[in-house]
């Protein structure tokens, strides 16, 4: 009972500091650049608090690097994070960055590659994987983990049940909970670690794979789930805050 306690405590602090971390902060209305800074980058345009070069961002977490040879051409340079947008409006009166999240996977077929985790680390900085994405582990025997996150890890099993990875009988569920599973992720995290083990040792060990993805991206643009199986990287949707007693004049 004790412990039970205690541990509904914490969470509910984590709430609160959460909570009294965004109440802090102002995300919306960004347009343009600083008169003369670069306001774009490829077809990518950069809005200030972000910014390219010196004198051209906020401060150090929104300094943006220009690559054009590489897709997305932009990238976060503090978090090492490559953004396909720094305004993204899913209408719901806050702009997110579209960032790209690698599929992470194992032995499937066709793929060289082979990553078992996503390690992400935004602790201090202003930047949240926000509610709006979805977790999807998909694969035969798999158990897909978020851990990392305090204090509670996220996660979803799937079973065995045909060969095809992902759903293809409701166009709007990527997972029909047979060989894929997907869960909500905590909103404001800002830390975790995605992994992915067998679920038992014997069994059917074939390809599994997972991603943290733009909860809306996979509904409406992704008409065919099994597209997912030759892509190495996903959208994925960050929050964003501004730090307290910042002078907004450059945000029109
Ligand atoms: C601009 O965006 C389109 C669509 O995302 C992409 O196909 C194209 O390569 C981009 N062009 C440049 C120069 O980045
Ligand atoms: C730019 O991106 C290309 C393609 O990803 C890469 O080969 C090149 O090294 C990058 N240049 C810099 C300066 O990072
Ligand atoms: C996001 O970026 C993509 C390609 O880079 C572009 O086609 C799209 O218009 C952008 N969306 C918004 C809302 O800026
Ligand atoms: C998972 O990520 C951590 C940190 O990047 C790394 O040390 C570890 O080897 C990875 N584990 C697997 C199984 O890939
Ligand atoms: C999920 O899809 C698989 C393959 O299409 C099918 O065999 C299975 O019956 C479906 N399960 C549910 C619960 O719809
Ligand atoms: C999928 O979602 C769209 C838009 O919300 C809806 O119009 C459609 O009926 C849904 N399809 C199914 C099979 O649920
Ligand atoms: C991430 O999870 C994997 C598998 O559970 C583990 O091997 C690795 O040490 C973890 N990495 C970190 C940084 O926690
Ligand atoms: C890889 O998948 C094949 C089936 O496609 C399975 O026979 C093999 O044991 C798996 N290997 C590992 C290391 O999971
Ligand atoms: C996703 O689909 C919507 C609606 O069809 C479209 O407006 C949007 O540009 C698409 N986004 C991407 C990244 O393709
Ligand atoms: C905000 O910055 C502008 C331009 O640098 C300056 O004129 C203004 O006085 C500042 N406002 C405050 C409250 O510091």
């Amino acid at each position: 009972m004790v412990v039970i306690i205690a541990l509904s405590f914490t969470f509910l602090l984590l709430l609160i500091i959460n909570i009294a971390l965004v109440l802090a902060t102002t995300s919306t209305a960004i347009s343009g650049a600083k008169d003369w800074c670069k306001d774009s980058c490829g077809n990518v345009s950069v809005p200030y608090p972000f910014g390219i070069g010196p004198d051209c961002f906020l401060n150090s977490w929104f300094e943006v690097s220009c690559n054009e040879s590489s897709t997305p051409p932009t990238i976060l340079k503090k978090i090492n994070m490559e953004v396909f947008n720094f305004s993204y409006d899913l209408g719901y009166g806050r702009e997110y960055l579209r960032v790209k999240s690698p599929v992470i996977l194992h032995n499937c077929s066709g793929r060289e590659r082979e990553t078992k985790n996503q390690t992400v680390d935004l602790t201090g900085s202003p930047f949240f994987y926000s509610g709006r994405n979805k977790f999807i582990a998909a694969g035969c025997n798999n158990k897909a983990l978020i851990s990392g996150i305090k204090p509670r890890i996220v996660g979803c099993e799937s079973t065995c049940n045909g060969d095809t990875l992902f759903g293809t009988s409701n166009p709007n569920k990527t997972c029909n909970g047979s060989t894929c599973c997907e869960t909500v992720i905590p909103s404001y995290l800002q830390t975790f670690n995605a992994s992915f083990e067998s679920k038992t040792s014997s069994g059917p060990q074939g390809c599994k794979l997972a991603f943290v993805v733009d909860e809306e991206w996979l509904n409406f643009n992704i008409t065919n789930p099994s597209d997912l199986l030759n892509m190495d990287s996903v959208p994925a949707l960050i929050d964003w805050a501004l730090p307290k007693g910042i002078n907004t004049t450059y945000f029109k």
